[in-house]
């Protein structure tokens, strides 16, 4: 049984539907998108599998035990965690402030770590498990206009890392790095110009790309505190 987080739209939903078709119940946790949410649940049904939407905002605590309190209740287990839903805004150099590094670590580090304690416990007392943090390419590149995120994200990275080494043997932890996979509605034609061009294999990648790596890492016993990039080469240029 799989929970992943932020799962009713863009990358999270198309993790989760892979996650789905390779036959794992599913947590389908969202914020603020109930609809999509629904959407997603009802696109796993014919994968044979259960998918339950369960709402949660991951920056306040009690929501978070209040989601792994549902898990408990409907599935009594919990095998996969993908740690997803993150925040991304634009944050210029001269505008920085407290509280978007706040917002952005809340949401990108905070909110994954309590998420992994709470589902490693379950996981060890099951005998094992697996955590696939969804990174970014930014951890290492950092971007001008996005100091908080980069910062959140490389965070994450170590994260991944230090915990895959805590929790071990019991439990595998690793992490996808994306580079874009998807534009945003307010990013023009002239941006979404200048990042395909940085990307040595011309183009961007795609959500299923992220899906992808999540599952290779999900179902490969032997890999664990690894960051696989998923950027089309992004990271060399
Ligand atoms: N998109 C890209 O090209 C790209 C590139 C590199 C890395 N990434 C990483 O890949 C992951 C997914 O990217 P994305 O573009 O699909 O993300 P996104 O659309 O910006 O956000 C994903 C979900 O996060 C949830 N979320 C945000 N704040 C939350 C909070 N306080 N509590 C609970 N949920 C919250 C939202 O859920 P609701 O809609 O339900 O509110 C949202 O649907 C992120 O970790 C991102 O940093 C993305």
């Amino acid at each position: 049984m799989a929970l992943v987080t932020g799962a009713s739209r863009r990358v999270g939903r198309a993790i989760a539907l892979d996650l789905a078709r390779c036959g794992h119940d599913l947590a389908v946790h969202f914020r603020s998108s109930a609809d999509a949410a629904e959407e997603v649940a009802a696109l796993c049904a014919p994968s044979g599998v259960r998918a339950v939407p369960i709402p949660a905002d991951l920056t306040r605590p009690e929501d978070v035990a209040g989601l792994f309190q549902r898990i408990d209740d409907e599935f009594g287990r919990l095998d996969v965690l993908v740690n997803n839903a993150a925040v991304f805004r634009r944050t210029p150099a001269w505008d920085l402030d407290l509280e978007d590094l706040d917002l952005h670590l809340a949401t990108n580090l905070k909110a994954p770590y309590l998420c992994s304690v709470l589902a490693a416990r379950r996981m060890r007392d099951r005998g094992g498990g697996c955590i696939v943090n969804i990174a970014d390419v930014a951890a290492d590149r950092p971007f001008r206009d996005h100091v908080p995120y980069c910062i959140s994200k490389a965070a994450l990275v170590m994260m991944t890392r230090a915990m895959a080494k805590a929790y071990a043997p019991v439990i595998r932890v690793n992490a996808v790095s994306p580079g874009t996979v998807l534009f945003r509605p307010d990013e023009d034609h002239d941006l979404r110009r200048r990042v395909t061009a940085r990307i040595p294999r011309g183009r961007i990648g795609s959500p299923e790309d992220v899906a992808r790596a999540v599952r290779f890492l999900v179902e490969s016993p032997h890999v664990t505190g690894a960051v696989i990039p998923v950027d089309g080469g992004r990271s060399l240029a």
